[in-house]
């Protein structure tokens, strides 16, 4: 008999500054919790990493809480321009789209993309692959996000980044939040894979590329896969995707890498947040932010960050 592994699943909405307002807290408990279930009923089911881990993304992206697909923030043209990618771990495949518009899931594209010769497409040949796929024409944009640049464009655009919630409870939280969506998962077979989508900074310059679609974002081995959020050029700077799942393919335990490699970025004064699995099923998240969005399913229970320590560069379980 062939034993099975049990499922594993974590999954994030972004990382950012301390959440004003219980009820937001509550709101995006349940939207994570709500999406948890679905996503880890497939896997306890038979559904492999790769497809959970593209649900999962999916209906991250179509929560117009979340900064990516359906709610996406607007870059400083007011337009929205949208990246994510996939990692299958089992094939150590990496995939993805960068800023491209006018879809509702980039993370379609990027799983189209894992068996393709030409895997990471930016704006103009997503575009024509979106053609080519009769993918739907879609408006991301929400009233919420539209406001938010209407009022950054009066100011100027003095804020360096968009909100990560798009929540009326956190509009008068500290102006540096960071949004991006991931997921993480461990199947039946014990593989691994992880997804990462995201909208942006916000109010960025045209052109600017995501660290959602690189594997400094979004990284698998057979041994662990990590998705990240936060700043961009922090975790590019620090390549930290990449950087906990070679040390963890290396022979370092998932939670010594993150660990090590918070404690560096801490001390770099990087700005961001991360979650993580590795092949024996430990379930870890990170943050140099105040908060971090995130939320699992041990097999046993499902569990949050949301309103873990500050200080706390580091948990497991
Ligand atoms: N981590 C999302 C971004 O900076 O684009």
């Amino acid at each position: 008999m062939v034993l099975k592994m049990q499922p594993k699943l974590i999954i994030h909405g972004g990382a950012g500054s301390s959440l004003q307002g219980k009820g937001g807290v509550a709101a995006v408990r349940e939207a994570l919790y709500t999406i948890i279930e679905e996503v880890y009923g497939l896997l306890a089911n038979g559904s492999s990493a790769k497809d959970a881990v593209v649900r999962g993304c999916q209906l991250l992206e179509d929560n117009p809480r979340f900064n990516a697909g359906t709610g996406s923030v607007l870059q400083s043209d007011g337009q929205i321009r949208m990246s994510a990618s996939l990692m299958d771990g089992a094939t150590q495949s990496f995939s993805g789209v960068i800023n491209i518009s006018r879809i509702k899931n980039p993370i379609d594209l990027a799983d189209f993309l894992q068996t393709s010769p030409d895997r990471v497409l930016s704006d103009y040949g997503a575009a024509e692959l979106a053609r080519e796929l009769q993918v739907p024409s879609y408006n991301a944009l929400t009233d919420l996000r539209l406001q938010e640049w209407i009022q950054e464009r009066q100011d100027n655009f003095q804020r360096t980044m968009a909100g990560v919630i798009a929540e009326p409870e956190f509009a008068e939280a500290s102006s540096a939040r960071r949004g991006t969506i991931g997921v993480v998962a461990l199947d039946t077979e014990g593989k691994i894979a992880v997804g990462t989508s995201t909208g942006g900074k916000g109010f960025e310059r045209i052109g600017r590329v995501s660290d959602s679609a690189m594997p400094a974002g979004n990284y698998a081995t057979q041994y662990a896969a990590v998705s990240c959020t936060g700043i961009g050029e922090d975790i590019i700077d620090e390549c930290l995707a990449a950087r906990v799942v070679v040390r963890v393919t290396d022979g370092m335990s998932l939670k010594d890498a993150m660990q090590r490699s918070f404690g560096e970025a801490k001390a770099n004064k990087r700005d961001f947040g991360a979650i993580a699995l590795d092949r024996d099923g430990t379930i870890a998240w990170g943050k140099t932010s105040q908060v971090l969005l995130a939320a699992y399913h041990n097999g046993e229970f499902m569990g949050d960050t949301l309103e873990w320590g500050e200080g706390e560069l580091v948990g497991h379980c």
